[in-house]
């Protein structure tokens, strides 16, 4: 049983925005479940959607099912501090991006920046699905690169744990404490108009 905190008590913004960008957020409590593979599925459909330089669409989701085989590979790429955790995980998955463009193989300075976008297409419809999605740069990039057979032409971006919400209860102590909704720099901080004046 769930007993995540509403991200909506937590959360207030201070100019009028739709409620899926203060729905979604990082969570590690999760119950152990699998999902059924439409449901991820329908996650990759909205990082799909998202825009990328020249419609490039550099990311690749290299995933794997609690139940599956690749698990244990995933799973053993974790930082100790993340598989505390993700060990209830339902998937996980490794992000990565192509480097170079499709049509030329000339370096793309922007790949990175796109799976950025598509990790947050993700991470927005599986908030709106009450799934908890979480992404990571905790775990052994090199040892990814190695064990998932991962070309040279692509980067090791990061990773994502998806799941059903679960007891925070169940947390290590520390992790217990912070599973709390987080709030944002006040807008002033982030923007300027013109020059850099920060
Ligand atoms: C690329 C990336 C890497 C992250 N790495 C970790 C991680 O290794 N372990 C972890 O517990 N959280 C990780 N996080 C979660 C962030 O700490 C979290 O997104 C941030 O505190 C903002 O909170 P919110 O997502 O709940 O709004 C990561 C998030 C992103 C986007």
């Amino acid at each position: 049983m769930s007993q995540l905190p509403d991200p909506l008590q937590y959360r207030t913004a201070d100019y009028p925005i739709q409620e899926i960008f203060l729905r979604r957020w990082s969570p590690r409590a999760m119950s152990g479940d699998s999902i059924p593979e439409e449901e991820l599925f329908t996650l990759f459909e909205a990082a799909r959607w998202a825009p990328s330089t020249f419609n490039e669409q550099e990311w690749r989701f290299l995933y794997a099912m609690r139940d599956s085989p690749h698990w244990a590979t995933h799973f053993g790429l974790l930082a100790e501090a993340n598989q505390s955790w993700c060990k209830n995980a339902a998937v996980l998955v490794v992000l990565v991006s192509h480097k170079v463009f499709e049509r030329n193989g000339k370096p793309n300075p922007v790949h990175t920046f796109d799976c950025g976008a598509a990790f947050e297409n993700l991470a927005l419809q599986g908030g709106m699905m009450n799934l908890v999605i979480h992404g990571m740069a905790g775990f052994n990039n090199s040892k990814a690169r190695t064990e998932l057979s991962i070309p040279d032409d692509y980067d090791v971006e990061a990773m994502i744990a998806i799941g059903r919400p679960g007891d925070p209860g169940q947390l290590p102590d520390e992790l217990r404490e912070r599973e709390v909704p987080s709030g944002r720099k006040p807008i002033r901080e982030i923007i300027c108009e013109g020059p850099f004046a920060f």
